[in-house]
C-alpha cells in the first residue's frame, strides 16, 4: 500500500527583513530542506523603507507549500514555527486581509521628529520603565502613530482595520483571520507594559493608537493557531512563534541568566538571557522579553545595531568594491590591518548604544595609501567596534559577558569570527549549524507541539559549536578600539 507519512517533520518559516524562507525540520534537529525568496526593498526617499505585505505573504506561501510538497504533504508536518523581522508593521483589511499600506520597515526613520517631540516632553523615562524600549523611531509604536494621522484610508477604514508585526499578518493569512501576536513581537511595539500586563492604555494613548486595531498578545508556544486548510491540503497546528532575535537566543540555547548571542543578519543584536528578572538598563539598552510560555515571561538585555550584513551588500551593490560578499575576507585578510581607515556604518542613523536617529555614516583615515582591501577590512572591522561598545554596555548595566555565542550570514567568514574573538577579548562560539533563528523556531514549534517537554530537552537540536579564543596583543586591540572612538564622535558630532 501507500507509505504513511508520520506527522513529525516541523516547518519554520522565517520572514527576514530582505528575505523569506521555509525551512523543514525533523525532530532531531536536521534540516531537511529549505525554500527561499528575496523580498524588495522600497526606498521612496532618504530614510524611509517600505514592504509590499502583500509580497512578503505570497512569497511566504510560496516557500512553505514546496516545504509541505517536500514533506510528502501536510499529514507529515506536526507544526508549524514562524519567525520574523521585528518592529515592522503591518496594515491590512480584516475583511480580506489585504493591505491597506506599505509595511513600515523597522529602519524606517521617518518618526524621527515625532519620537525627538516626545523625548522633548520628558516622556522616555515613563515609556523605558513600562516598555523596556527608549523613543526611537525603530519601535513600531510612532510608526503606527504616523500612519493613522497621514494615510486617510487607513481612518476611512474604521473597524476593518487591523494592525500587527510581521508574524501577526502571517498568522492572521495562514488561519483566515485569527489576530494574533506573541509576546516577544509584542513587547516591540512600544505598545506593551512588559512587565506585567498587555497593551498600556497610557502608552496607547501617547502614540495615539486605539486598542480595537490590534492583535490579542499570546505565549511562544502552545496551540497558537491552525492553517486554513485550503492552503496546504490539510489543516497543520502552528504552536510556535517569537521574533528572530529572540528565536536565536533560544537557538543558540542561551537559556540560562547570562548566556549570550549575537545575530550578525541585516543588522546585528545582542540579547542576555536575564532569566525571570526584568533588567532596567541605565547605558541605554533595551529590556525585552526573552519567551512567555504559560503566562510566564523570561526576559533579555538587549543591544541592538542597525547595521551589520546591509553594510556588505551596499559596499558589494552600491560602492562594487567586492563582487560577492564572500570576497570580503580574503580582501580583509589581504591587508595587514586597516591603514588607519575606520567605517562608522551610520546608514540608518546609530542604535545601541548611542540612539541618533540623525546620524549618518562615515568613512575615516582615508590618504593616498588608501586602497579598496581597508575599506572592506574596515567594514568587517566595524562589527567587533559596535559589538564592543555593545559590551562595554552591558558591562556597565551589570551583565557583562563571559562568551559570545554567534550567528547569521556573516558569521561564516572565520576573519570576522576572530576579530570579534580578539576585539571583545572574550571566547566567541560559533555553532556548525548557523540558521539558529529558524532553530529556535523550531524549538519553540516543537515544545507546542508536544514533540519536547521543555526548552532544555529541545535545545538537543543544536549541533556542535566552534571555538574562537583572543589572541590580538593588547596594545594593537586598544589602538583599533581607540581609532574607533575617534571616528564615532565625529559621526555623533556631526548628526
Ligand atoms: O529588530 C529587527 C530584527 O528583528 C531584524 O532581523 O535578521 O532581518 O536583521 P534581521
Amino acid at each position: 500500500g501507500a507509505p504513511s507519512a508520520s506527522a513529525d517533520k516541523i516547518l519554520v518559516i522565517d520572514e527576514g527583513t530582505t528575505s523569506t524562507r521555509a525551512m523543514l525540520f525533523g525532530a532531531d534537529g536536521v534540516l531537511l530542506g529549505q525554500a527561499q525568496a528575496p523580498i524588495t526593498q522600497h526606498y521612496p526617499a532618504p530614510g524611509l523603507v517600505e514592504h509590499d505585505a502583500a509580497e512578503i505573504w505570497a512569497l511566504t506561501l510560496r516557500c512553505a507549500r514546496e516545504m509541505v510538497a517536500l514533506a510528502g504533504g501536510a499529514a507529515a508536518v506536526a507544526c508549524i514555527g514562524i519567525t520574523n523581522q521585528r518592529e515592522t508593521i503591518v496594515f491590512w483589511d480584516r475583511r480580506t486581509g489585504e493591505p491597506l499600506a506599505p509595511a513600515i520597515v523597522w529602519q524606517d526613520r521617518r518618526t524621527a521628529d515625532l519620537c525627538a517631540g516626545f523625548k522633548e516632553r520628558g516622556e522616555e523615562p515613563g515609556v523605558q520603565a513600562r516598555t523596556g524600549l527608549l523613543l526611537d523611531p525603530y519601535f513600531s509604536a510612532s510608526k503606527i502613530g504616523w500612519a493613522l494621522e497621514n494615510w486617510p484610508q487607513l481612518r476611512e477604514a474604521g473597524a476593518h482595520l487591523a494592525v500587527g508585526t510581521v508574524e501577526s499578518y502571517l498568522v492572521f493569512r495562514l488561519t483566515g483571520g485569527a489576530h494574533l501576536s506573541d509576546a516577544t513581537n509584542a513587547s516591540r511595539t512600544a505598545l506593551m507594559a512588559i512587565g506585567a500586563s498587555g497593551w498600556d492604555d497610557g502608552l496607547l494613548d501617547l502614540f495615539g493608537v486605539p486598542r480595537a486595531i490590534l492583535p490579542e498578545i499570546v505565549d511562544c508556544a502552545g496551540a497558537i493557531g491552525t492553517t486554513d486548510a485550503a492552503l496546504f491540503g490539510a489543516a497543520i497546528p502552528i504552536t510556535g512563534m517569537a521574533g528572530d532575535q529572540q528565536a536565536a537566543t533560544i537557538g543558540q540555547a542561551c537559556l540560562q541568566p547570562g548566556q549570550t548571542k549575537a545575530t550578525y543578519g541585516t543588522g546585528a543584536f545582542v540579547l542576555t538571557n536575564t532569566g525571570r528578572r526584568l533588567p532596567q538598563s541605565r547605558h541605554r539598552l533595551l529590556s525585552t522579553i526573552c519567551w512567555q510560555l504559560s503566562g510566564e515571561r523570561h526576559y533579555a538585555l538587549e543591544g541592538s545595531v542597525f547595521v551589520a550584513g546591509s553594510l556588505i551588500q551596499w559596499l558589494r551593490d552600491e560602492l562594487g568594491l567586492v563582487a560577492r560578499s564572500a570576497d570580503s575576507e580574503p580582501l580583509a585578510r589581504s591587508v595587514a590591518d586597516n591603514g588607519g581607515v575606520y567605517l562608522v556604518p551610520a546608514l540608518s542613523g546609530l542604535g545601541a548604544p548611542w540612539w541618533e536617529p540623525a546620524a549618518r555614516g562615515a568613512i575615516t583615515g582615508l590618504s593616498f595609501a588608501t586602497g579598496r582591501a581597508h575599506i572592506v577590512r574596515a567594514a568587517l572591522e566595524a562589527m567587533a567596534h559596535q559589538t564592543s561598545d555593545l559590551k562595554s554596555a552591558f558591562a556597565a548595566d551589570g551583565a557583562d559577558w563571559q562568551t559570545l555565542r554567534i550567528d547569521g550570514g556573516m558569521v561564516a567568514n572565520d576573519w570576522m569570527a576572530q576579530d570579534l574573538a580578539d576585539i571583545l577579548a572574550i571566547p566567541v562560539e560559533r555553532p556548525g549549524f548557523a540558521e539558529t533563528t529558524a532553530m529556535g523556531a523550531a524549538m519553540l514549534a516543537g515544545l507546542g507541539a508536544g514533540l519536547f517537554a521543555t526548552l532544555e530537552q529541545a535545545s538537543a537540536m543544536r549541533g556542535a559549536v566552534a571555538q574562537f579564543t583572543p589572541q590580538m596583543p593588547g596594545p594593537v586591540r586598544e589602538a583599533r578600539l581607540a581609532g574607533w572612538s575617534r571616528a564615532v564622535r565625529t559621526v555623533l558630532e556631526g548628526a
